[in-house]
């Protein structure tokens, strides 16, 4: 059976990748699990494994925080050597992280197969460097499945092959489904005095968003605002916790430790609002049905929008609070994507064993040794 790396480094990556493996797994596949050390906090990344039941990383690459240009170079220096000796089969990268294109990178150029799973999203928005990251891996990538139609409507217009193109579903759905009741179980709302349909919800971590002290103080405006009609949370993300004094904090808005993943999808839940500028968080609450407003300018995951709770709000702190103050009245309807079903990454192992099972085909590491050979 074919060896497959899987790669893991950052906090969304946790819950994308271990269905995935699971599935392989079940399927007869070794899978190696590799961390690239993106992330590294006990509550950024320690209670993700602890929480979801993934199995300790099989190798770990230890690289840390640096500006974008380290940390792929070095996540690179990293991989490279772990490929030459693994000679695996097919290496899989989730979502649009640093770890996710510094990977896929390595892998492409040692000739061996790479999966992106959730390919295809687009913001449209060059300046995010998730999408730098989005747009980068799917070029480097020969299998690409993506989360949502729109995911094929993008990578079809981008020229891709028919062949390389999979709608699998969501597999951070996956996984919120198949630790729900769990999570439900969590006491995190007793222990922050919260009761069910009570409070808001917020994160906010994107560097648009948190690295001016302008833009965050406006925003922080509009969640004490929102805090003046009900209990706002706020768990902080490190990146935003390094920026908060600086902003400075207005009354109202309860600031926590960044949340484990079960007391997360609890948090999520139970609130009767939620406000975030996370790429998962608006996947996660149209699947829970709970509403959403985006504080940002552009989403990479339309679908949330059209066949969802999500919002589009903007960062313009009147607008947000004039949006969340009608949305607590009007709550937007429920309704889940298609193939937003908890069984992605099975369909995802799947279409990647048959690939790497078709007849004729060779493992980069045979093609290299056929052609010294034949030399
Ligand atoms: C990264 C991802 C982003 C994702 C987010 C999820 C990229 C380009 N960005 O952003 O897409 O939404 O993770 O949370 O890959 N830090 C800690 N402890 C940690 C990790 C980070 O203190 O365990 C601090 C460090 O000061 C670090 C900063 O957070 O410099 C930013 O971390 P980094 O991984 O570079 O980017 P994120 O903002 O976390
Ligand atoms: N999450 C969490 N604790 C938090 C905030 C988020 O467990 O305090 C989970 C959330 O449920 C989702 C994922 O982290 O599964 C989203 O990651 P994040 O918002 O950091 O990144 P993004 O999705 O924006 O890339």
């Amino acid at each position: 059976m074919p060896r497959i790396i899987c790669v893991a480094g950052a906090r969304p990556n946790f819950m994308k990748v271990k269905p995935v493996m699971d599935a392989l797994e079940q399927r007869g596949a070794e899978v190696v699990l590799v961390h690239t050390g993106q992330h590294y906090d006990a509550a950024m990344n320690d209670v993700f494994f602890a929480d979801l039941g993934l199995r300790q990383p099989d190798r770990h690459l230890g690289t840390g925080s640096g500006s974008h240009a380290e940390q792929t170079a070095r996540v690179m220096l990293a991989f490279e050597p772990l490929v030459t000796e693994l000679r695996p089969d097919a290496v899989v990268v989730v979502g649009d992280v640093t770890s996710t294109l510094a990977c896929a990178l390595v892998a492409a150029k040692a000739g061996v197969p790479v999966a992106h799973v959730e390919s295809g999203l687009r913001s449209r928005d060059w300046s995010m460097p998730e999408e730098v990251n989005r747009v980068a891996t799917d070029r480097l990538s020969d299998l690409l499945f993506a989360p949502s139609p729109d995911g094929v409507d993008n990578l079809r217009a981008e020229g891709y092959h028919e062949d390389q193109i999979h709608l699998a579903g969501n597999v951070m759905i996956d996984t919120l489904f198949a630790n729900l009741d769990r999570a439900l179980a969590s006491d995190v709302l007793h222990r922050y005095g919260l009761t069910p349909g009570g409070y808001a919800l917020a994160t906010l971590h994107r560097p648009a968003n948190v690295d001016d002290s302008g833009m965050l103080a406006g925003l922080l405006k509009a969640l004490a605002e929102v805090a003046r009609q009900l209990p706002v949370i706020l768990p902080v993300h490190p990146r935003t916790a390094a920026r908060l004094e600086e902003a400075g904090l207005p009354d109202g808005i309860r600031l926590v430790p960044p949340a484990g993943y079960l007391d997360f999808i609890a948090l999520q839940a139970s609130a009767r609002l939620v406000l975030t500028d996370s790429g998962g968080v608006q996947e996660e609450t149209t699947a829970l049905g709970v509403p959403c407003l985006t504080m940002r300018d552009s989403t990479e995951r339309p679908i949330t929008l059209t066949e969802g709770t999500n919002i589009l709000v903007g960062r313009d702190p009147e607008r947000i609070i004039g949006t969340a103050l009608r949305v607590l009245v009007e709550p937007p309807a429920k309704r889940s994507p298609a193939l937003w079903d908890g069984h992605a990454g099975t369909r995802i192992a799947d279409v990647l064993l048959a690939y790497l099972a078709a007849p004729g085909r060779l493992r980069p590491t045979d093609l290299r040794q056929a052609v010294s050979e034949a030399a």
